[in-house]
């Protein structure tokens, strides 16, 4: 592994390996054991979206690690008046042992990666966001105590948390069921790669989604950079909610996961996020620990 640029180029066995380090250095961490895996490497973390998680447990986490994160606004940076990100990569590369972006287009990232000669991390595009389903699959464990054999149902948008999911949790061994309107289904490569798995289905019914399922998830209804068709996502994704109607359909002890920042009476009711805080927020917190162990696989010696 020499990128996290998207869940399809983690195998299973790189999945558990890192959910597997992510234990160990959350453990590490709060029985306050410092073996200073990243002293003196330094992440560069261009952001071309705003972020709260991503951004400080990002930061927080590589100085936990010994090493250093730089900021890097995409306002402030020369490719914010189009310097190309090609010409950015080799630069970087050369003061830096890291890079994490967060923007718009996959390419972008997939060309900081070619062009670049460091570890490239995706912080989220439009596409995928491989660091937040390392952290949701790193929950559902330390919670059911396991990851294989459980049903996932995914229910809203078939976004980049749609994307990620379902090949992640394919990947772990999991059954998938995602509910979608008509017009917002998940991306063509992801629904190719889903459909050599009989454990996954895609419907419009959210009822028949969330049937017998151990963890609920859901995402915004209008993601950043759709903020103009918000009013229009509004109407399409009217029904394609948690709630505690849905909530009957699945097993008694479902757990139900929101990557943040949640939308109360849109994709989630505020009872139901409010039941769920804990997981919600342990998902929150493993964001930090997950990508830890990303850091340390990628950066460390
Ligand atoms: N879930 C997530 O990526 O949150 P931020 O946008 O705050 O980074
Ligand atoms: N789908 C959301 C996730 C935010 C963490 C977005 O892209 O805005």
């Amino acid at each position: 592994m020499k990128h996290l640029l998207k869940m399809f180029d983690l195998t299973p066995e790189e999945i558990t390996e890192i959910l597997n380090l992510a234990d160990q250095l959350k453990y590490e961490q709060k029985h306050g054991i410092d073996k200073g895996y990243l002293k003196g490497k330094t992440l560069g973390m261009i952001f071309q979206k705003a972020s709260t998680r991503t951004r400080v447990s990002f930061e927080a986490g590589m100085f936990q690690l010994g090493g250093a994160a730089l900021f890097l606004s995409s306002n402030d940076l020369q490719i914010g008046r189009g310097e190309p990100v090609q010409d950015t990569a080799r630069v970087l590369s050369r003061y830096l042992d890291g890079i994490m972006i967060r923007t718009f287009a996959q390419k972008e990232v997939e060309d900081l990666a070619s062009y670049g000669s460091i570890p490239v991390i995706n912080g989220l595009t439009d596409y995928s966001h491989p660091c937040q389903v390392l952290a949701d699959l790193m929950t559902i464990r330390e919670h059911k105590g396991k990851l294989e054999g459980l049903k996932v149902c995914y229910v809203g948008d078939g976004n980049n948390m749609a994307n990620s999911l379902i090949v992640g949790c394919l990947k772990a061994g999991m059954a998938f069921s995602c509910a979608t309107p008509k017009g917002y289904t998940p991306a063509e490569d992801v629904l190719q790669f889903a459909k050599e798995y009989p454990c996954f289905t895609l419907t419009q019914s959210p009822a028949e989604a969330a049937k017998d399922a151990d963890v609920l998830i859901t995402d915004v209804w209008a993601s950043m950079g759709q903020e103009e068709e918000a009013s229009i996502r509004r109407k399409a994704f009217a029904g394609y909610q948690i709630n505690s109607e849905l909530l009957t359909y699945a097993k008694p002890d479902a757990m139900v996961l929101h990557c943040l920042p949640a939308h109360r009476e849109e994709e989630i009711t505020a009872n139901v996020f409010e039941a769920h805080a804990d997981e919600i927020f342990d998902e929150a917190e493993n964001r930090l620990h997950a990508q830890k162990a990303v850091l340390v696989k990628l950066l460390g010696a």
